[in-house]
C-alpha cells in the first residue's frame, strides 16, 4: 500500500450523494460519498467520452455519468454492462475525519 497519501480535506465537507473534484497532479479526481458515508475516488473521466462524473448522480455504489448515462461502479472504476469500459479508481483513507487519497491507482481485475 502506498505511503503517498493526499489530504483532500474533511469527510464532512462532501455532500451525501456528492462528490468533490480533486486538482492533483495527476490529473481532476473525483471523490464521492455514498447514502452509506463511504468514500470512493475515481479519476473525473467517463470511460466512454471522458463525461464529467464528479457532475453524475451517484446511486448505491454507482455513478451516472451526466453526458450519456452510462453507470460506473464506484469501487472499480468499470462500467455497468452492457458497457464497457474503466476509468482509474484510487484508494481512499479517513483518519479523524479528513479523507485522504493515494495516486497510485487501484488494480482492478475486469
Ligand atoms: S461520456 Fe459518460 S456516458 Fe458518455
Amino acid at each position: 500500500m502506498s505511503e503517498n497519501w493526499l489530504k483532500v480535506g474533511k469527510f464532512d465537507d462532501i455532500p451525501k450523494l456528492g462528490s468533490r473534484l480533486v486538482k492533483t497532479a495527476d490529473g481532476d479526481i473525483a471523490i464521492f460519498r455514498t447514502s452509506e458515508d463511504e468514500i470512493f475516488a475515481l479519476r473525473d473521466s467517463c470511460p466512454h467520452k471522458q463525461g464529467p462524473l464528479s457532475q453524475g448522480i451517484v446511486y448505491g455504489k454507482k455513478v451516472s455519468c451526466p453526458l450519456h448515462d452510462w453507470k460506473i461502479h464506484l469501487d472499480t472504476g468499470l462500467a455497468v454492462a452492457p458497457d464497457e469500459g474503466c476509468t482509474a479508481s484510487f484508494p481512499v483513507k479517513i483518519d479523524a475525519g479528513i479523507v485522504y487519497i493515494s495516486l497510485d491507482e487501484k488494480k482492478t481485475e475486469e
